[in-house]
């Protein structure tokens, strides 16, 4: 296990840059993506707190003036990657794409605080962290919330991180490609394009985006102009957990916490409409289109790491989570394996994913001791045999995507190091 450890170390050290990590060292993603810099925080923090805090702040300083945190900084533009910088064509003081991704800097920076010390010059830096993450939280309710319904909405399939997720599939098939759309995809000459997502799927993608280019990233226009706004389960899983987690942190700090501490009471008592009693899933919902999306998705389980105040709810979850594809030799898939829009190995479409699995663990301890430590103990196994590749297959832990990916190595480390 050592060895493994060590390499995974490694890992993160080989894809570090200046002040941030990429998430693997091949052409793939050559930027910062903003959930990724999370997890690979959490994982230096076992080795280096001054590169977990290193990596936060890089991320927090591309952070837009109205508190939005973006899903990728470019801080290298001479790279391949679409859509690039001037695709974008935004940012506040560095190149960024023009929407978001899941907030976890809030948990992440509370894991890392239970257990590390910290000297003088870091807590000062750390109360400067809180106060940015309280406004990139301050910036989900006012804008992507704006009819306080306690749940907010993404604007993009990329926002949610599970990008080609077949959640998606309604709301994408209502929107109608750009005519004459021009642009050159470089992520399926890297990586086997059977693994990746669609062209028609980039089309739309790209068509999205140009929209909420159109509309100079507008918080308030583009809330109500973009041609995908979905609130998804997931999704609001993590912000809720993330608003817990930054209210403790507050706390600790005594900064003022009543906004915060208001909008999780309202989520909780909202989250329970998006829950079907009958059928005992949550569904999520396209606010575009104004239909609920069911789609067994491994992503609706995320609600157990969001710790709703809802025992019965839980333990429902826990049985159907159990049915989800344990009969398979590696879980958790990311789609169920009978559902019609399961493919074993597309991306988001099927594939076992390490920072899945670490929701759902990290959600279980406190509800099922034995089974979060059978996922913990199936996906450490998974990652020793297989190494920290990007997504496995659920059939025979084909691994796929790209190699030396860094929130495997990561999420890795935390589940064989951290002793709570
Ligand atoms: C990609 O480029 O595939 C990313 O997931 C988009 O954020």
């Amino acid at each position: 296990m050592k060895f493994v450890i060590n390499k995974a170390k490694k890992t993160l050290l080989n894809n570090r840059r200046r002040g941030y990590t990429l998430p693997t060292n091949n052409k793939l993603y050559p930027a910062q993506w903003n959930w990724d810099s999370g997890f690979i925080a959490l994982g230096y923090s076992y080795f280096n707190l001054n590169f977990a805090l290193k990596e936060i702040n890089t991320l927090l300083d591309g952070q837009w003036k109205d508190g939005m945190v973006p899903h990728i900084l470019f801080h290298n533009t001479k790279t391949n990657y679409y859509p690039n910088y001037t695709a974008w064509n935004c940012g506040n003081k560095i190149h960024s794409s023009g929407i978001t991704q899941p907030p976890i800097l809030a948990t992440i920076l509370k894991e890392i605080l239970i257990k590390n010390k910290i000297n003088k010059t870091q807590l000062s830096n750390i109360k400067e962290i809180i106060k940015k993450i309280r406004k990139y939280h301050e910036w989900f309710i006012k804008f992507r919330d704006p009819k306080k319904t306690g749940l907010v909405s993404i604007l993009h399939p990329w926002e949610s991180g599970y990008d080609n997720s077949p959640i998606w599939d309604e709301p994408m098939n209502k929107v109608k490609i750009e005519k004459n759309i021009k642009y050159k995809r470089a992520d399926n000459k890297v990586i086997n394009p059977d693994y990746r997502p669609l062209n028609i799927d980039y089309d739309k993608y790209v068509t999205i985006k140009n929209n909420l280019k159109k509309n100079k990233y507008n918080p308030k226009k583009v809330y109500k102009s973009s041609f995908f706004n979905v609130v998804d389960v997931g999704f609001n899983s993590i912000f809720l957990k993330a608003n817990k987690d930054l209210v403790t942190l507050i706390d600790a700090f005594g900064f003022n916490k009543t906004k915060i501490n208001n909008y999780i009471k309202l989520t909780e008592k909202n989250f329970l409409k998006l829950y079907d009693k009958k059928k005992g899933i949550f569904f999520s919902k396209d606010i575009k289109n104004n239909r609920k999306i069911y789609v067994p998705s491994i992503t609706n389980y995320f609600v157990l790491f969001a710790d709703l105040n809802n025992d019965k709810i839980n333990r429902k979850l826990i049985k159907n989570l159990k049915k989800h594809n344990l009969k398979e030799k590696y879980f958790f898939s990311s789609i169920k394996p009978d559902h019609k829009s399961f493919e074993e190995k597309r991306y988001w479409r099927g594939p076992v994913w390490i920072n899945c699995n670490w929701f759902i663990y990290k959600g279980l301890k406190n509800k099922d001791k034995f089974f979060s430590n059978k996922i913990k103990s199936k996906t450490v196994q998974m990652l020793q045999k297989k190494g920290f590749f990007e997504y496995f297959s659920c059939r025979n832990g084909e691994p796929m995507g790209a190699k030396n990916f860094s929130w495997s190595a990561a999420l890795y480390l935390d589940l064989v190091l951290n002793k709570s």
